[in-house]
């Protein structure tokens, strides 16, 4: 039987944890609070745009408490500015950051020759970051047009880089050796997952791997039902972990459920999957990021991880 993957072994180094974070500050302005004089500098049409979000926010709340469920699409449409992204992005700057640290941990780990997948990439920060750092060709997928006409525009450039518009289930031949799925799933209804689940069971090669978070992860109905889903495309689970840390303005803590999943494996979701992540944080992550000797910057899990993380093999 093979040996259980430690979680902080699916992280990159140290030095490559602070490259993303820097990547994610220079080149989409996200940090851990928005600076919006350097927001205006580099977007100067940001305030009309900040103004438009407001009412939006406002609009979605108005729906919410009317009964209807919150749906963020309007939000994710005006977010494709980079501007807004940059406003508002800084609340999930931890989940990103750790999420691309995964991402290039795996594919280094594993040696993922094949091509990577972003499922649900919006602006395509993620695939960007990816791309710059991994020699795989990169494609993010996202349903909503205006995000990738974004997503296009803004990458011009990166050789290894595409994207092209479309929700899961995605309609190709094309398959890849990892596929992430961030925060997708949470918004999906049950028969949207489904589908979705087949689909990523479908671009998955043999052998490769689906990254998948979200809080349904840990609604121990979800993972029984899902498991089906899950057995019936041949995926199985490997591990799972946390992704988040410092985050939020005003600021505090959160942390989002990850599950790494492997194609041509046969391993259901734990049912003690909660119990699992809780540990991640409670026994690790905890005290390093309260601690006094952390950069407040560096208390998202990815750093924490790759101060533990076994040497990655040689490039
Ligand atoms: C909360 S955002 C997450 C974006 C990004 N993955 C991240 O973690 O920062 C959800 C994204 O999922 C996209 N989405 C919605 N339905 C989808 C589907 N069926 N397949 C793939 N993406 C979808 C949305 O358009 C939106 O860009």
């Amino acid at each position: 039987m093979d040996k259980p993957v430690r979680p902080q072994d699916l992280y990159p180094d140290p030095r490559t944890v602070a490259e993303i974070d820097a990547r994610l500050g220079a080149e989409w302005l996200l940090d851990l609070v928005p600076d919006e004089r350097r927001i205006v500098d580099r977007y100067p049409d940001h305030p009309q745009w900040a103004a438009k979000l407001d009412e939006a926010n406002e609009r979605a709340v108005g729906r919410h408490e009317g009964g209807g469920r919150f749906d963020e699409r309007e939000i994710w449409r005006l977010m494709a500015r980079p501007s807004l992204f940059a406003l508002r992005g800084a609340n999930r700057r931890h989940y990103i950051l750790d999420g691309i640290a995964m991402g290039v941990g795996i594919a280094r780990r594993f040696a993922i020759a094949g091509p990577i997948l972003d499922a649900g990439c919006h602006l395509g920060v993620t695939a960007s970051v990816l791309a710059r750092l991994l020699p795989n060709t990169v494609v993010g997928i996202d349903p909503i047009g205006a995000t990738i006409d974004a997503a296009q525009a803004l990458n011009a450039g990166i050789p290894n880089l595409s994207f092209v518009r479309s929700g899961l289930p995605w309609a190709t031949d094309r398959r890849f050796g990892l596929v992430l799925c961030y925060d997708v799933f949470d918004h999906l209804t049950e028969g949207e997952q489904r589908r979705a689940i087949a689909s990523l069971a479908e671009l998955t090669l043999d052998g490769g791997f689906v990254v998948l978070s979200g809080l349904m992860l840990v609604d121990g109905g979800w993972a029984e039902r899902a498991n089906g889903w899950l057995s019936g495309g041949g995926l199985g689970y490997v591990a799972c972990d946390v992704h988040g840390g410092f985050g939020g303005n005003p600021p505090d803590w959160a942390s989002n459920p990850v599950a790494v999943l492997r194609k041509g494996t046969s391993e259901p979701l734990p049912d003690d999957l909660h119990d699992r992540t809780k540990r991640e944080w409670d026994d690790y992550f905890k005290d390093y990021a309260n601690a006094s000797t952390t950069p407040r910057r560096e208390a998202t899990q990815a750093f924490e991880r790759a101060r533990r993380s076994a040497p990655l093999p040689e490039a």
